[in-house]
């Protein structure tokens, strides 16, 4: 066994922080036993359908966010989400991901009628929601009509720092009483956070480590941030590989049961940068699903990565990647071993 000690915070921030890659290294080998022991060499994928990119929200990260009138946009018809699946299905996805921004047009009626459309052609497929905050009876509706999952990264557990990536009418407390209300209807969650972000502190990834393991989630959504050209952050540095595949390994050593994917933007900032993050304990992948004609579209930040490829494109490729690192790809719905629905320990 490595000898990685995690036991107090000041062990944990040495190694948010170490720049040694022998110690690097070795936290990745620690990660990859945990990992190793609870999901085998198994690779989870998830077909993600970015199905709008309107969004009532302003971020001041994100490349889709109200304010940017440079971004086109589009929401995909009832009809498109369907064949997105349909698409999927045929490629061997059992799990959709329904990701997009925070849309009004998608009132709670039409994600429901969605839910209700996808569930009735797939009973057992895992259905993911990703659109944002809404309200209990909303999530609960949801959940009635066949969803199974839901994705709503906290983005930073330090609420100074959230002050300083978001307007003042968002708030932590309220991203927070979001989750801990997803989890107790009993969708899997998954909470997360971006690397490197403006003004982020090793104590604001310390606080996320430590809400983690309060909120116990199913999933752990973990990438580098990426400046967009033309939202306020800009110009500002992106956060690093090496940082980002640190905080993957150090949240499966404490959350050793959760689902870690390797992301989109951790490939972007590096070519291998999904391998890496699978080889520092990553085990799920999200290939997109959405209509090659929408993907350059949904531009969160610049110079995403797979925004020209077919469905079975990024099907293929991303399953050659996965076993050129001895790695095994599993099509199946990749249910969590985090328990569902038993309240989180606050
Ligand atoms: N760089 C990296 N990730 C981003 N996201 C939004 N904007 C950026 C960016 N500029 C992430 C957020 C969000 C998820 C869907 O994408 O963490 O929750
Ligand atoms: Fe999309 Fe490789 S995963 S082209």
């Amino acid at each position: 066994m490595n000898m990685v000690d995690l036991s107090g915070d000041a062990e944990i921030l040495h190694y948010i922080t170490t720049d040694d890659p022998a110690e690097a290294e070795s936290l990745y080998a620690a990660a990859r036993e945990v990992r190793e022991e609870h999901y085998g060499q198994d690779v989870y994928f998830r077909g993600l359908i970015e199905f709008t990119n309107y969004c009532k929200n302003d971020c001041y990260y994100c490349g889709i966010r109200r304010s940017n009138s440079n971004a086109e946009r589009y929401h995909l018809s009832m009809e498109q989400i369907l064949y997105c699946c349909q698409m999927g299905d045929m490629l061997g996805y059992r799990s959709f991901v329904l990701q997009g921004g925070e849309d009004p047009w998608f009132t709670d009626d039409r994600i429901t009628e969605m839910v209700e459309a996808i569930r009735r052609e797939y009973p057992e497929h895992a259905i993911t929601l990703s659109i944002g905050e809404r309200k209990r009876e909303s999530y609960e509706r949801f959940f009635q009509a066949g969803a199974n999952r839901y994705l709503l990264r906290h983005e930073t557990a330090n609420d100074e720092h959230y002050g300083k990536l978001h307007p003042a009418v968002m708030s932590l407390a309220e991203r927070k009483d979001c989750l801990f209300a997803l989890r107790d209807i009993g969708y899997q969650v998954g909470a997360g956070f971006m690397v490197g972000t403006p003004y982020q502190t090793p104590e604001c990834l310390l606080e996320d480590l430590r809400f983690l393991e309060k909120l116990d989630p199913h999933m752990v959504g973990i990438g580098p941030f990426i400046p967009q050209a033309a939202t306020p952050f800009g110009a500002c540095p992106g956060g690093t590989l090496e940082q980002t595949l640190r905080m993957l390994a150090l949240t499966r050593l404490l959350l050793p049961k959760t689902l870690l994917p390797a992301t989109t933007a951790l490939g972007t900032i590096d070519p291998r940068g999904r391998e890496l993050g699978l080889m520092a304990g990553a085990n799920v992948v999200m290939p997109n699903l959405s209509p090659k004609a929408v993907r350059k579209l949904y531009a969160l930040y610049d110079n995403k990565i797979c925004t020209g490829d077919e469905a079975a494109e990024c099907r293929f490729c991303m399953e050659g990647r996965i076993r050129d690192y001895g790695f095994v790809p599993d099509m199946g719905r990749g249910d969590s071993r985090v328990e569902i629905g038993v309240p989180a320990s606050v």
